[in-house]
Parts: structure tokens; sequence; C-alpha cells
């Protein structure tokens, strides 16, 4: 109950200083066991940093725009992308298994958009993960939601199977429609899942002290895309993110909702593997895109 009770606004994330990462170029997971290791290896390059394509988006939203055909609008773009976020049914029934991304394996569902979507449950069972050859299982976690000790408990269970296996937990912020994404909200919410045990943490990026919940998160931090923003918005979101202490992203309708999604997709690749500029990114959108209008 300290911060309950103390000054909450006192707070010293040294953002100045980076986090060791104990011999293992993954923030976070130096002392992870070796199958553990071997599977973020996948996900994240050499550089610590990933690019991670999200169509997981049907487990309970159906056919969203853009991913009415997963075959024709996601495949071309896997090889851009360093890891795919799906669903097993998705991976099964379309995804080619002589891809070589690393898998990160939808494990949560239950309530569609109809319904109150914090009221999730586990929706797989980690055995299948290992059939799958997932690099990692990816799970909603409402904090502040309705169903909030729900979801986290659907975490640390999650979390429990994986490391019977060896398979990473992706925890997502899921934010409700009554809660702000400011820093505040983030950060308690990606320190809580890092603190219950996931190894990765995806969350959205927030204009004023996303640097402190990047800090303040012990694992790495994957920047969620949310909803498609202009180009240029979307790529200076992906920059600022990694210059603040993301480790990646993971970005969905930004990327396959465009008229040019491969265009878009090696742009945020060139921000995120090689540290390009927004303007250069931009510049390698509007090449690549042939003048897409958006
Ligand atoms: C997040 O809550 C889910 O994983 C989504 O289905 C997906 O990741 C969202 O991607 P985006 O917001 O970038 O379209």
């Amino acid at each position: 109950m300290a911060d309950l009770e103390g000054n909450v606004n006192a707070k010293q994330y040294h953002t100045d200083i980076p986090q060791e990462h104990g011999g293992f170029h993954i923030k976070g997971s130096g002392n992870l066991d070796y199958g553990m290791k071997h599977r973020l290896s996948r996900i994240f390059g050499d550089d610590g940093h990933t690019v991670m394509l999200a169509f997981d988006h049907g487990y309970f939203q159906g056919p969203t725009s853009g991913l009415e055909r997963v075959d024709l609008n996601i495949n071309p773009l896997a090889p851009y992308a360093d890891a795919l976020m799906a669903t097993r049914g998705i991976i099964r029934s379309v995804v080619p298994p002589s891809n070589d991304n690393a898998l990160v394996l939808r494990a949560s569902g239950g309530p569609s958009i109809l319904k109150e979507l914090s009221d999730e449950r586990l929706a797989m069972d980690i055995e299948d993960a290992v059939r799958i050859d997932a690099a990692a299982v990816a799970v909603q976690v409402f904090v502040g939601g309705e169903h909030e000790t729900q979801s986290i408990a659907n975490m640390t269970k999650l979390v429990d199977d994986g490391l019977r296996y060896g398979i990473p937990v992706l925890g997502v912020t899921a934010v409700g429609k009554d809660l702000v994404r400011d820093a505040r909200y983030l950060g308690l919410a990606t320190r809580i899942i890092a603190e219950l045990g996931a190894q990765l943490v995806k969350t959205y990026y927030c204009d004023e002290g996303f640097s402190d919940v990047c800090a303040g998160t012990p694992v790495p931090v994957i920047m969620a895309g949310g909803k498609k923003l202009p180009v240029k918005d979307a790529l200076t979101m992906a920059y600022k993110a990694m210059a603040e202490g993301a480790s990646g992203v993971d970005m969905g309708r930004n990327i396959f909702q465009r008229e040019a999604p491969h265009a878009m997709i090696q742009a945020v690749g060139s921000i995120v593997h090689a540290g390009s500029s927004i303007e250069d990114a931009e510049t390698m959108y509007r090449d690549l895109s042939k003048g897409a209008s958006d």
C-alpha cells in the first residue's frame, strides 16, 4: 500500500541508465532457461529488437478489414516480419509451415466484441503451443477491467505452463473503454504483468512518460500498434517508442489496412532494426508504395 499512503508522483526511473541484460542480448532474460532463450532469440534479432506482425484480431472481432483473407493479405508480408502473432486456427489453416518466422500464439479468448471483453479464459492448452512450435504464447491482461482477477489468473496459469515447457509468455495490456492510456496506467499494468512472471509485455505508446513505462518494466516492452493512423504518425509512434526504450513493435492495422502494407512493414522495420529516422522511413514508404494514397 506504499504508494497509496505516500507521494505517488515522486518516482525515479533512471531512464538514462540502461538495465543490465545479464550476458544475454534480450532485456531481463539473462537468467532464463536455454529453451526460453532459444525461443526469444527467434522473436528478437541480434540487436534485441523485433518487428512482430499482429493479425490475431479475428479471435474476438471476426474478419476485421484487411484480414478477410489472411492467405492473400498477410502471407506475402511474412518475410518482412521477425514474428507473426496469430491464433492457432489461422496458423494451422493458412500460415505456411515453411515460413521461418517466430510464431507468437494467441492463447486467450472467449468473449466476442458483442460481450464484455475482459471475461476471457485461456483458450488453448500449452501442449498445443509445443505442437505448433510457438516461440511464445500471448494473453490479454485486463488490469482495472471488470474481470481483472480472472485475466491475471489466466496469465499466471499460462506462465506456469510456459515455464514447464520453456515457452515465454507475452502479456498484453488490454485497455478497457473507460481506462486512460497514460503512463501511470500503462506503467501499472506492464509492471504487474512482468512481476507476475510474463517474459514479454505488449503495451500502447503514450506521448508522456513512455520511457518511464519501459524503464519500470524489467522485461522487453513491445509497442502495440492500435488503430490505423496516417503513415507519418504511425512511423513517428514507432520511432519514439524505440527511442524511449521499447524492444520492438507489434503492429497490425497500421500495416495490413494500408494500400501498400509491404511498404509500411519495411519502413517500420527500418526504424526498429536500422535506426532510420522518421523522414527516411517515410521516404522508404513513399518509394516502395509507388504513390499509395495512405
Ligand atoms: C491486442 O489486443 C490484440 O492482440 C490485437 O488483436 C492485435 O494485436 C492488435 O493489433 P493492432 O492494434 O496493431 O491492430
